[in-house]
C-alpha cells in the first residue's frame, strides 16, 4: 500500500470515509497483546473500548489463535446443507445452553446487522406459518441502533440515518428510549421510563396490534444511548406489553452479550422479562472472526421447519472457521469466567470513573452496567449542557487520547441530537491494575480537552 496515501482516500469504510480532510493519520497496527495494541512505531495504546465494543478477549489470545489454527489445518469452509461441521456442532451447543430456554437455537451469520435481519424475517416468517401474516410492523426506539444493512437500519432510531436512505426503507414506528440524563421536563427517571413504555403500548393499539410483529431494544444500550440502562420496571413493562399483543420482544445484544454485562446475556439481569428472541455479534467472536447469531427457541424453530423451513441463508452461514472461533470464545468466557469479571472489573472502572466525575468538570454522568460503560460529556455539570455540537467533542477525545496511549472508540447517533459520550468497554480479560492505567490516562486526556476548551472560552 502507498504508505503516502490516507486510508481514507483508499477507501477503509465507514470510520475512515466519516475522517475529515486534513484529519492526523491514525496509528497503523502491527500487533495486539492482551488489553494492548502496538502500532508500527512501537506506540502502545490501551484498548479502552475493545474497537468498537467487540475484543472481549483482548488481543493475540493464545487459545483462540491455537483454536484457529487447528480448524485451519482441518477445514475453513463447508457449506452447511451440504455438510455438518464439529465447529458449528460446539458453538452451537455451548451458545444455546449459556443463552438458556427459550434462546437455545441458533442461526449463525457474519455480523450483528446480517443476525438483526435474520431475527426480524424469522420472527416474519414465524407469523406467516401461525397463521398471523398481517403482522409485519417492527417497533423500534429513538434513539437506538441495530445495523447498517436496509432492514437492520429500518428499525434503527438515527434521524440522520432516516434522512439519507429513509426514501429507501419502509418506515417502521419509533417510540422513545427511556434516556436517563436529560428528562423531559418534570419527570423523573422512573416516571419518563413509565412514559416510555406507554408509549410502546401507545403505538401498538395505534398501528393496530394485528399489524405489530416485533418491538426490538437493545437491553443496555451501546453507541446511540451511551449504555443506557433503563429502571428494572421498564424491563417488566415492556414485556408485559408485548406478551399482551402478542408481539415478540427482540432484545439486540450484539454489543451487551457475550459476558459483556457481567451476566451472559444482558437479559439474564431481568429474568421476568426474558425475550422471545436475541441478537448476539461482536464479543460472540471477540473480533477473531465476522460472526453473529439470532437466538430463539427450539419451539419456533420447530414450527417453521415444519412448514419448510426459514427461506433465509447467507453463502457465510455457520460457517466454519467462524463457528471454530465462536466455539473457542465461548470456552473462554466459561472457563475463565469473564462475565464475573466483566461485573467485577466494571464495578472498579465505574468507580474510577466516577471519582474523575468529582473533578473533571466535562463528565457529567456515568452509566452502565458490567464493562459496558459510557461517559456523557458537558460542557456544564450543573445545568447539563451540552458541548456545543461543532466541536465534536467524542472525536476530539479520541484524537486527544492516541496521544495518552489510549484507544478510544465514538460514532454518533443522529449527529450528537441526544448527548455525546463515550464508551470505556475494555476487553473482558482486564486486569484491575490495567482499570487503573485506563482511568488514570482518561483523566489526563479529559484535564487536556477540558483546557483546550477553556482556552476556547467554551468551558469557565
Ligand atoms: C446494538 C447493535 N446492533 C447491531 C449492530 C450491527 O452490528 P454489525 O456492525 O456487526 O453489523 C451494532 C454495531 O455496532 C450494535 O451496536
Amino acid at each position: 500500500m502507498d504508505s503516502a496515501r490516507q486510508p481514507a482516500e483508499i477507501g477503509f469504510g465507514l470510520q475512515a470515509f466519516a475522517r475529515p480532510p486534513g484529519a492526523p493519520r491514525l496509528p497503523r497496527i502491527a500487533r495486539g497483546e492482551g488489553v494492548w495494541l502496538i502500532d508500527t512505531e512501537g506506540n502502545r495504546y490501551l484498548d479502552a473500548s475493545s474497537g468498537p465494543v467487540a475484543s472481549n478477549l483482548g488481543h493475540g489470545h493464545p487459545r483462540i489463535l491455537a483454536a484457529m489454527e487447528a480448524q485451519a489445518r482441518k477445514a475453513v469452509f463447508a457449506y452447511p446443507s451440504q455438510f455438518e461441521s464439529e465447529a458449528n456442532l460446539e458453538f452451537a451447543e455451548r451458545l444455546g445452553r449459556l443463552a438458556g430456554p427459550g434462546l437455545d437455537r441458533a442461526f449463525i451469520v457474519s455480523g450483528g446487522s446480517e443476525a438483526v435481519e435474520s431475527a426480524i424475517k424469522f420472527a416474519r416468517q414465524h407469523a406467516v406459518v401461525i397463521g398471523q401474516g398481517s403482522r409485519w410492523k417492527v417497533i423500534g426506539r429513538q434513539p437506538g441502533y441495530h445495523g447498517n444493512t436496509l432492514g437492520a437500519l429500518a428499525v434503527s432510531g438515527d434521524e440522520h440515518a432516516h434522512e439519507i436512505f429513509g426514501p429507501m426503507m419502509r418506515a417502521v414506528p419509533r417510540v422513545p428510549a427511556p434516556l436517563s440524563y436529560r428528562l423531559p421536563p418534570n419527570h423523573t427517571v422512573e416516571s419518563h421510563a413509565r412514559a416510555c413504555a406507554a408509549a410502546l403500548e401507545e403505538a401498538i393499539l395505534r398501528e393496530g396490534p394485528e399489524t405489530v410483529l416485533a418491538f426490538i431494544m437493545e437491553p443496555v444500550g451501546g453507541l446511540a444511548t451511551g449504555a443506557l440502562v433503563a429502571p428494572d420496571s421498564y424491563y417488566e413493562a415492556v414485556r408485559q406489553i408485548c406478551t399482551r399483543h402478542g408481539i415478540k420482544l427482540i432484545f439486540d445484544e450484539v454489543m451487551s452479550g457475550a459476558g459483556r454485562t457481567g451476566r451472559f446475556l444482558a437479559a439474564d439481569h431481568w429474568p421476568s422479562a426474558r425475550p422471545d428472541i436475541a441478537v448476539l455479534a461482536k464479543g460472540l467472536s471477540a473480533g477473531y472472526a465476522p460472526l453473529g447469531a439470532a437466538l430463539v427457541s427450539a419451539e419456533m424453530v420447530g414450527t417453521v421447519a415444519a412448514a419448510g423451513g426459514f427461506m433465509h441463508g447467507f453463502t457465510y452461514n455457520a460457517h466454519v472457521m467462524g463457528c471454530a472461533v465462536g466455539a473457542a470464545v465461548l470456552r473462554e468466557v466459561e472457563e475463565a469466567d469473564l462475565a464475573g469479571n466483566s461485573a467485577r472489573m466494571g464495578a472498579l472502572l465505574r468507580q474510577r470513573l466516577e471519582a474523575l466525575a468529582a473533578h473533571n468538570p466535562l463528565l457529567g454522568d456515568v452509566r452502565g452496567l458490567g464493562l459496558l460503560l459510557a461517559v456523557e460529556l458537558v460542557a456544564d455539570q450543573n445545568s447539563r449542557q451540552m458541548i456545543p455540537l461543532e466541536k465534536v467533542a467524542p472525536s476530539r477525545v479520541q484524537q486527544i487520547a492516541l496521544r495518552h496511549g489510549l484507544a478510544l472508540y465514538c460514532r454518533r447517533t443522529s449527529r450528537g441530537a441526544y448527548g455525546d459520550w463515550l464508551m470505556l468497554s475494555p476487553p473482558l480479560t482486564i486486569t484491575a491494575e490495567e482499570v487503573g492505567i485506563l482511568a488514570t490516562r482518561l483523566g489526563a486526556v479529559l484535564d487536556d480537552y477540558a483546557n483546550e476548551l477553556r482556552s476556547e472560552g467554551v468551558l469557565r
